[in-house]
């Protein structure tokens, strides 16, 4: 046992534990290493007040970057005192090895009992490296690359003393209006769950006390995607067909992946917060899935029960969230202000802290934070391993691999690489800020390579640089010092001009990153500020436009879809977005990201998601204003601009002979399909293949299409491929409104293919 702290009451109750364990395991007795913590935690709760175990549901954040309003009486000098005092159990935002250290040594040698803080951050996509947002991650439908970026932001913020992470944010969200679709892995919970998987494996590796995994927050539990009109921190009203065959797979993913922490939501769920809410928090998580883990507040979402007119005042919110099932309280002052009283009232029993308090303890023992608290503060290590030249490469294949190329008529894409005059157009373009995106608190301004100094690489072309227009970035108490005139075109006629004498224009256009994320979001998804017109300006003068999309949401852009032969989706991307950018340009990489959500045509169809009910009038002619009495709009096409999982390559692939090995099967027997796929083009490439079902009838009608698999494959020119998928009942099933899943007899469809609008189909029957 490492002791580098002072011996207190709890270390000597360590040594004699462990002291039991070794005589048990020479005696024939072994106890598994769960059962070993579970001992030592209950013998640590034995000795702890009721006091000191309300402190372990204590979360304060650091003496900075809060992502809130800053609590009333969260001085820092309370906060001192309560850390000296063992009233605190964990932190978050403070970051750094000195940082953490000095935290540390507080409540390791001056509590009483010493217990370690567990430190938590928000490592969304990457901690100083960054990686594209996760939306973007998603796109590239490739889970072992997804899995490899958690990762790598595990090990840099473990690195700098963290061994906590708020991520992944694992809501379903159908509203490209809500800021946070960024976080996500968009609109599928086949896709979600995956990646939720990938995620928290990334994270939390085989080994939680390893010093390179933290442990990971499958968040924000529950329907938080679902907020009303897409507006931030809205109350959310669906069914319990939704919640449990939409909201809730990718957190049972993110739990049967063992991940140690979920966090609650700031919406209502059926008008009970969801910090508040017993039906999600013990009827499901804890008894039905058995989570073992903790749950964590959001940031003062335990409070903010009293906002939404749920609890009475602070001491009513604290007793509901703690009976609800919320462990631990961040930054709502609640629990330590009101617990002590409610259980001493007889109001709380003492038990559900301790239960609390068990869960939280067991994390911590987890982590190996009772060997070594300062585990995750070596210095050396931290300049090592922050800013690795390897974190680059990795965060550079990802960000390739996220790029979707939505458009590419006539082949314009890739550019060749010498011989031509190319303008470069759009504010965008020149960022190193902005493909950062707005979740990125301990990386560093400005480190993101640019398009242009991405595109400077390649020197066989003449490259020139206009700025057109500047990019909205919205007047947010966050983005103060970045406002700037959006409306202004006294640089349109410059770009203009210079465009029309180009081969080829290259237009990077879209939202600023600080313009999607918490807090931020839009009723309008089109090219913010004078982007658009900026656009339709340069096609006046030249047609040869590449459009790049920067962004952390669909947006519509149905006019340049309509009229821009080459159209590539690619995100916020972080660190290396240039280079990544400037490579799929050029054709130095193909890209084969696809959507992982639909992008509409126009505001007035969201919410608009492929795996939706056919209804009882589904429209037959989707183009024909004419119709009137079947399911559809009589001022726009019903279909989307660009569906789920659309996604093109700089070759083309065919599909044939989608096989099923039987017609009818019997309830346990597994399906068999196979799909042969050839790349029909001149070049390398790689596809996603996905597999969607529908069942015909059920006892609660099923959507049109479910993704139900899918196999990223790379095939040479010319080269074929039979794709073998096998559906059971897993797949077969879904969740009736009581939240069992059942499997019910009847006729299936099958469909293969390269999006969630083009496919092959076949039938089966289930007995
Ligand atoms: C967000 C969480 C985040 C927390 C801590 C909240 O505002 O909703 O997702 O983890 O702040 O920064």
């Amino acid at each position: 046992m490492n002791i580098g702290f002072k011996l207190n009451i709890y270390t000597a109750v360590t040594i004699l534990l462990m002291a039991c364990t070794d005589n048990q395991n020479s005696n024939t007795i072994t106890y598994s290493k769960v059962d070993q913590t579970n001992k030592k935690v209950d013998s640590l709760i034995k000795i702890m007040t009721l006091k000191e175990k309300i402190g372990q549901m204590n979360q304060y954040n650091g003496f900075w970057d809060a992502t809130g309003p800053v609590p009333e009486g969260g001085d820092a000098e309370k906060k001192y005192e309560h850390l000296k005092n063992g009233l605190v159990g964990s932190m978050l935002s403070v970051r750094g090895t000195k940082a953490v250290k000095a935290v540390q040594k507080i409540v390791v040698e001056e509590s009483r009992l010493g217990i370690p803080l567990i430190i938590g951050f928000d490592v969304i996509h990457g901690y100083k490296t960054l990686s594209p947002i996760p939306l973007a991650e998603a796109a590239s439908w490739d889970l072992e690359a997804i899995e490899k970026s958690a990762q790598v932001a595990a090990d840099e913020a473990s690195a700098a003393g963290i061994n906590w992470t708020f991520a992944p944010m694992v809501d379903i969200s159908r509203d490209p209006r809500w800021g946070r679709v960024m976080e996500g892995a968009g609109e599928d919970p086949y896709l979600g769950s995956k990646i939720a998987t990938a995620r928290v494996k990334g994270f939390q590796g085989d080994d939680l006390s390893a010093v390179n995994t933290i442990a990971a927050c499958a968040k924000h539990f529950a329907a938080y995607g679902f907020s009303e009109a897409g507006k931030e921190y809205n109350t959310v009203d669906i069914g319990y067909s939704t919640l449990h065959n939409i909201v809730l797979p990718p957190f049972k993913a993110a739990v049967n992946a063992d991940v140690k922490t979920l966090m609650n939501a700031f919406n209502e769920y059926d008008g009970v917060p969801a910090t508040g809410n017993t039906y999600l928090l013990r009827d499901i998580l804890k008894n039905k899935w058995d989570f073992k883990g903790f749950v964590i507040s959001d940031w003062a979402s335990i409070k903010e029960m009293v906002v939404w007119g749920y609890a009475k005042d602070r001491r009513d919110a604290a007793k509901l969230a703690a009976i609800a099932g919320s462990d631990m309280d961040m930054e709502s002052h609640a629990y330590i202000n009101e617990l002590e009283q409610l259980v001493l009232d007889g109001i709380i029993d003492e038990a559900i802290i301790d239960e609390a308090v068990r869960r939280i303890l067991t994390v911590k023992f987890e982590l190996g934070l009772f060997d070594d608290p300062y585990r995750y503060c070596d210095e050396a290590r931290e300049k090592d391993v922050i800013n690795n030249p390897k974190h680059k490469d990795a965060v550079l294949d990802m960000a390739k691999k996220s790029i979707v190329l939505l458009k590419n008529e006539n082949n314009l894409l890739p550019l060749n690489k010498k011989g031509m005059n190319l303008v470069l157009i759009g504010a965008l373009a020149d960022e190193d800020n902005s493909p950062l995106g707005s979740w990125r608190i301990a990386s560093k301004d400005h480190t993101a390579v640019s398009v242009l100094e991405g595109m400077q690489q390649y020197e066989g072309n003449n490259l020139v640089y206009k700025k057109g227009a500047d990019v909205s970035i919205g007047d947010t108490e966050f983005t103060n010092e970045l406002k700037i005139n959006t409306a202004d075109k006294s640089d349109f006629k410059e770009a203009v001009d210079a465009a029309s004498m180009a081969d080829v224009v290259v237009m990077v256009l879209g939202e600023h990153g600080f313009q999607s994320g918490e807090g931020r979001s839009r009723t309008d998804i089109d090219l913010p500020g004078v982007q658009q017109e900026l656009l339709e300006e340069v096609y006046k003068v030249n047609k040869n436009i590449v459009l790049v999309l920067n962004n952390g949401r669909p947006l519509t852009i149905n006019w340049a879809d309509e009229h821009i032969p080459a159209i590539v989706e690619a995100w916020q991307l972080g660190t290396q977005s240039g280079h990544a950018i400037a490579e799929v340009l050029y054709g130095d990489y193909n890209p084969s990201g696809k959507l992982p959500m639909t992008f509409p045509r126009n505001i007035g169809q969201i919410p608009i998601y492929y795996n939706h009910k056919n209804t009882g009038r589904p429209v037959s002619d989707t183009k024909n204003p004419n119709l009137v009495f079947w399911s559809h709009y009589s001022d726009s096409e019903s279909t989307p601009l660009y569906p789920f999982g659309h996604g093109l390559s700089y070759t083309t692939f065919e599909y044939k002979n989608l096989k099923l090995d039987k017609d009818v099967y019997n309830s346990d027997e597994n399906i068999n399909i196979t799909v042969d796929i050839t790349n029909t083009g001149k070049v390398t490439g790689k596809e996603v293949v996905q597999l969607y079902i529908r069942d015909l009838a059920a006892s609660i009608s099923r959507p049109v299409k479910e993704l139900k698999g899918f196999k990223l494959t790379e095939l040479q020119a010319g080269e074929t491929k039979t794709i073998h998928f096998i559906l059971n009942k897993d797949g077969l099933g879904f969740y009736n409104n009581q939240g069992d899943f059942i499997l019910e007899p009847g006729t299936f469809k099958i469909f293969v293919g390269g999006s969630s609008y083009t496919a092959l189909d076949a039938q089966f029957e289930l007995q």
